[in-house]
């Protein structure tokens, strides 16, 4: 018999397209289970709606021998053995495109923070510091407007980005990517550049590429001391793709300008020194999709995977196609 487990809290109108098509299902509503609560709970689930949070290792995965599928609610599935799910012929689907145009308004709206300095800004008000007009406040800011954005990783994500930078912002934008992007530079005028001259010549550098043994400390000292000294970093795509004590030391050094983080090496941790940051640092809990509309889209795709797969349809956003 099919069981469906979906581990945690995702939109409740999700699960009722399961119960419209006659589907079962275990919906848990509490805390992220451990991964013994996890492997205890999918015993015999047949399919599993997962969060980043839950690792679903090659370990967890031989605890659950019926399991047929992971549709995890996420663009990222990184939290996911993919090769392991692929040798035991589970299929991982995951939820792109519907949040692309979310997390590219996250990732501007930290660059524009990070730039205007809108955290000092809010907290100077707040603590009633404001008493007089100055030509340069504490918390004087850097233009946006017609500086250069390094893009690291031009797919939908990055490309969205970039699409506000040329056309809204007047950027000039540079990307890396595995192989240039003719189309999108057709549109919007971005210039492929090789990662090492990407560093040096931005003003602001975004990170939109997914994690992999590759991107995984990405940036690191040896980056930073590459980039302008006022250069601002943001990363709204994965914490590891950072090496975050180095990223301390950076900022505390002067040798980059600042860095907006909505992901975290640790996360849910941020090292200790980031949060002792008062200034030039923005932070945010990874709420890059985070609107209502988004989230509920990306329950609602997860969940249509699921239906497809119990009712023999293809599914919507396989990850492992191959499987099937
Ligand atoms: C994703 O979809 O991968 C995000 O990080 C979570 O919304």
């Amino acid at each position: 018999m099919t069981k469906v487990v979906i581990t945690q809290s995702i939109y409740d109108q999700a699960p009722q397209l399961l119960a419209e098509a006659g589907i079962p299902y275990f919906y848990h509503q509490g805390d992220t289970w451990s991964p013994a609560e996890l492997k205890e709970q999918i015993r015999e689930a047949t399919v599993v709606v997962c969060l980043l949070a839950d690792k679903m290792t090659a370990e967890v995965m031989d605890a659950a021998p019926h399991l047929k599928l992971i549709a995890n609610v996420a663009v990222g599935y990184d939290n996911i053995d993919i090769p392991a799910a692929t040798e035991r012929g589970i299929l991982v689907t995951n939820t792109p495109d519907v949040l692309t145009e979310t997390t590219a308004d996250l990732a501007f709206a930290l660059i524009l923070a990070v730039a205007r300095r809108i955290p000092e800004a809010d907290a100077y008000m707040r603590a009633g510091k404001y008493t007089r007009f100055a030509l340069f406040p504490d918390m004087i800011g850097t233009d946006v407007y017609g500086k250069t954005l390094g893009i690291v990783g031009l797919g939908r994500i990055g490309t969205a980005v970039a699409r506000r930078a040329a056309l809204g912002f007047n950027m000039k934008v540079l990307y890396t990517a595995d192989s240039p992007k003719p189309d999108v530079e057709r549109e919007l005028g971005v210039i492929h550049v090789p990662f090492p001259d990407l560093l040096p010549e931005s003003d602001f550098i975004s990170i939109h590429v997914p994690l992999s043994p590759r991107t995984r400390h990405l940036f690191t000292m040896n980056e930073f001391r590459q980039m302008r000294g006022n250069a601002c970093i943001i990363n709204t795509a994965r914490g590891p793709i950072i090496k975050e004590a180095d990223l301390v030391e950076a900022l505390q050094k002067g040798l980059i300008g600042g860095a907006a983080l909505d992901v975290f090496e640790e996360e849910p941790q941020m090292h200790p020194g980031l949060a002792d940051m008062k200034d030039r640092l923005v932070v945010t809990p990874h709420v890059g999709s985070a609107t209502i509309q988004t989230r509920q889209k990306m329950a609602t795709l997860a969940v249509q995977n699921v239906i497809a797969f119990l009712t023999g349809q293809p599914p919507l956003t396989p990850v492992n196609p191959q499987v099937l």
